[in-house]
């Protein structure tokens, strides 16, 4: 698309502004080339805005396009058989503990090549793309060798290539102990995470280094000295923390600084105030929540109290968040978490775009991408409410209709 001025329009434009939403009525956006140029209300525009083409929205919605900033999209095969295991009363844990749940996907991600892999992710990000996504976050996790972990980050880096989508690669080798490395979880975390993460830097093939901190998988001590690696790198930190239990996770990650810590089902006061002090964003994964039949919310409370900025997301993986709707996500967080309509839009544009340490996507306004996302509905409310239901008219990306 050539420059553009979009006319006719309301911007929730998500901009911290006071009003709710950023909202602009009877607004306008102008852009030029990948970024917005302006934006506001039509009857302020600068007269230099007429030389655009326009064109006329007929009234509707435009936001920040969506960005998904938890998935484990990338990966091999399926884990329906464990699903049909919960409903008749086996845990995640105890299929985890029995060998299966992540490591039923690594051993189907190691067995695929990076056609298949590619293949399958496509088919759920294309889903994420028609609900006006336009930013991905993707981890890998599911390879946990060196060359399997490389292949996964591989693949979503040709994701960002054969779609117009930006992806974000997080590495995850601390996701599972191996096989291999069945209580031997230090040596896998020295020999094999470590150096594996140094060679995935070295190729380019991460933006930040993730990992899951719980009983199942790593201690905080453990994560910790991952996490030391990561910073002697440069690479910015995030967690699963406090998912299943409380390990103290989410405070351990705050004192690396960590860009954020997601799910936080068991977080407590002391972690809540660890994240406030270090500005790390809480990621509300409320797929996983509703397939896993937790009982116990994040606290939302808490973390409104202190200004914990909150980010929501699909965490679409195989086990334990099938799900790749963020918009399923956004109605999740508001009525299993009791998150505002609000803060479900800001969770999945302007603290996503955060929680990815990302200054130049998640709002509408002047300088930032025009990555947008244009909307049949009259109200940002109507996101979050309906179920199953996909109002996206358009999605723009860079500039691109
Ligand atoms: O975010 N919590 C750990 N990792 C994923 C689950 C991965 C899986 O079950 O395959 C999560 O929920
Ligand atoms: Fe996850």
């Amino acid at each position: 698309m050539s420059d553009v001025l979009l006319t006719n329009a309301t911007l929730a434009t998500m901009a911290p502004s006071g009003t709710p939403y950023g909202l602009v009525e009877d607004g306008g956006v102008a852009i030029r080339g990948e970024r917005i140029a302006w934006r506001g209300r039509m009857t302020e525009r600068p007269a230099e805005l007429e030389s655009l083409q326009s064109r006329d929205l007929g009234g509707r919605l435009v936001t920040p396009a969506l960005i998904d900033c938890h998935t484990h999209i990338v990966h091999g095969g399926d884990r329906a058989g464990e699903f049909a295991m919960r409903l008749e009363g086996a845990s995640y844990e105890d299929i985890a503990r029995a060998g299966g749940g992540i490591l039923s996907t690594v051993a189907a991600t190691r067995a695929a090549d990076e056609d298949s892999l590619l293949e399958q992710a496509l088919a759920r990000v294309d889903t994420l793309l028609g609900e006006g996504v336009a930013t991905i976050e993707i981890k890998s996790g599911y390879g946990l060798d060196p060359e399997s972990e490389l292949k996964m980050l591989r693949v979503a880096r040709r994701i960002g290539a054969e779609r117009p989508v930006r992806v974000q690669t997080s590495f995850l080798g601390a996701h599972a102990v191996p096989p291999e490395y069945e209580g031997r979880a230090d040596a896998y975390i020295d020999t094999v995470c470590i150096p594996t993460l140094e060679a995935a830097h070295k190729t380019g093939l991460i933006d930040a280094v993730d990992g899951f901190c719980e009983g199942i998988a790593f201690t905080p001590e453990q994560i910790a000295r991952l996490f030391e690696a990561a910073c002697a790198l440069g690479v910015p930190v995030k967690l699963h923390a406090e998912q299943l239990s409380n390990l103290g996770g989410a405070a351990m990650a705050a004192r690396f600084g960590a860009v954020s810590a997601d799910h936080l089902e068991y977080l407590d006061e002391a972690g809540v105030t660890a994240m406030a002090e270090a500005g790390t964003v809480a990621v509300m994964l409320p797929g996983a929540f509703y397939t896993l039949r937790e009982t116990q919310a994040p606290p939302i409370e808490a973390l409104r109290a202190h200004a914990v900025p909150m980010a929501v997301a699909t965490d679409c993986n195989p086990g334990s968040s099938p799900l790749t709707s963020l918009l399923t996500a956004m109605n999740m967080a508001c009525t299993l978490f009791r998150m505002t309509p609000e803060e479900a839009l800001a969770g999945a544009t302007r603290n996503a775009a955060r929680a990815l340490g990302l200054s130049d996507t998640g709002t509408i306004e002047a300088g930032k991408r025009a990555d947008l996302a244009i909307w049949n509905v009259r109200h940002p409310a109507e996101l979050s409410y309906r179920i199953g239901f996909n109002p996206l008219h358009a999605r723009i990306f860079g500039g691109a209709a």
